[in-house]
């Protein structure tokens, strides 16, 4: 059996599985569920001190194109889910029994906090310290926050200010510090380096994007009134390339994949791309946290085909395949034909064709292979798998 383990900073994983903060570690009943999952450690729900964030708007979810959630296709989650609505005081204390039996299971627990001022930031630091977190996670990329709120995304988008609450709650915590860097409004990779030299031992590369669904009948926003978070599987090749940025980077501390993840190629290929580990949560939510046992067999079993022992055999390899926008070949002659027994003769490949190469010819679709360019979007947009390509 290959071996899954990782390291972040001094505290060993036994699998790069992360389940990351939100609805699959709500409450006692998910949190049971995350410490019988064989992830490898979980976020606990944020933790903070503003009332209102600790208020669920109700309802909170929408998701777009579910259809597709058992299909492995592209859905998406848009939800204004806040953060734990339990008064930190009094959820440490469920923390510390939860810290326990979590050990027992081989699971660490990694302390979620987002803090408004230099007093709440330091204060949750303290507290969860004190009540047995493995790690501390800094939210800062949650999109349900206020514009004069420095927290979640407001102050993920402000590099300095990353800096500056980094460096502050390494001052109340000598546990591993985590920076969640928000993906979008700024560049990742910067957040990522001042979080770094502000005292972060590992960042997770990235949150979700804020998005907004109109009614327009109603002219307004669906169902809450307001914009909300918003991802799912398409967002996967972002990750992948957030990934790529930080190893060309060189962050020079573990990177964490967040954001997309839907089916077990993920995880590999974000691994692939220099994570370390990656965090799940949307995914959990709608196949339940029983596929991480699935995943994790897959991951092995694809590690034996690969014959690969241990992460680090494959951990970034990809990196250095990925070639420069100008080292992209243009002078290979490519070209598609039609297979007219496959054809449905939906004509979409005629309309789109930028090179008027597809015909009609007597009753089939025919491509002239002097004006094929080779683009190869016919073959793209086939759902009948009845165009070819090939090397001219
Ligand atoms: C419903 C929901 C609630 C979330 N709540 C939190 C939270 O309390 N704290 C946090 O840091 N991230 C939260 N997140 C963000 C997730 O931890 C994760 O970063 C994000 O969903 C991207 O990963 P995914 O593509 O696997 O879902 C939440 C996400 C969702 C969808």
């Amino acid at each position: 059996m290959p071996d899954l383990g990782v390291k972040i900073k001094d505290v060993i994983l036994k699998n790069p599985i992360i389940i990351a903060s939100g609805t699959p570690t709500y409450g006692s009943a998910m949190v049971k569920k995350c410490i019988q999952s064989e992830a490898a450690a979980f976020v606990t729900k944020t933790l903070c001190y503003t009332e209102w964030l600790r208020k669920q708007p109700r309802p909170r979810f929408h998701i777009e194109h579910p259809g597709a959630i058992d299909q492995e296709g592209y859905f998406s989650l848009y939800s204004t889910e806040r953060f734990n609505p339990i008064p930190p005081e009094e959820y440490v204390k469920k923390m510390k029994a939860y810290v326990q039996e979590a050990h027992d299971f081989d699971v660490r627990v990694i302390a979620s906090i987002a803090g408004t001022d230099v007093e709440t930031w330091s204060k949750l630091a303290e507290l969860v310290t004190e009540n047995g977190a493995d790690m501390i996670e800094l939210n800062l990329q949650c999109p349900h926050v206020e514009k004069e709120q420095p927290t979640g995304m407001v102050a993920g988008r402000n590099p300095e200010l990353c800096y500056s609450i980094l460096e502050l709650v390494r001052k109340w915590t000598s546990l591993p510090l985590i920076g969640k860097v928000v993906g979008e409004g700024v560049d990742p990779i910067l957040v990522a380096q001042r979080m770094i030299a502000g005292g972060a031992d590992a960042v997770v590369l990235t949150g979700r994007f804020q998005g907004l669904y109109l009614e327009i009948e109603t002219e307004k926003p669906i169902y809450w009134g307001g914009m909300g978070g918003y991802g799912g599987p398409w967002q996967a090749p972002i990750t992948r390339k957030w990934l790529v940025r930080a190893s060309e980077a060189n962050l020079q501390v573990p990177v964490i994949g967040g954001s997309g993840i839907d089916v077990f190629e993920d995880i590999i290929s974000y691994i692939l791309c220099g994570a370390k580990a990656v965090q799940v949560c949307t995914a959990i939510m709608v196949h339940g946290h029983k596929i991480i046992k699935r995943w994790l067999r897959q991951i092995s079993g694809w590690m034996e085909a690969k014959g690969y022992n241990s992460i680090s055999d494959f951990c970034g390899r990809s990196v250095n395949k990925i070639i420069a926008p100008s080292q992209i070949r243009g002078d290979i002659p490519y070209a598609s034909r039609i297979d007219p027994e496959a054809c449905r003769k939906c004509l979409k490949c005629l309309e789109a064709c930028p090179y008027e190469a597809i015909s009609v010819i007597e009753t089939n679709l025919a491509i002239d292979p002097e004006k094929c360019d080779g683009c190869r979007l016919c073959v793209a947009l086939c759902s009948e798998g009845a165009v070819e390509f090939y090397q001219k």
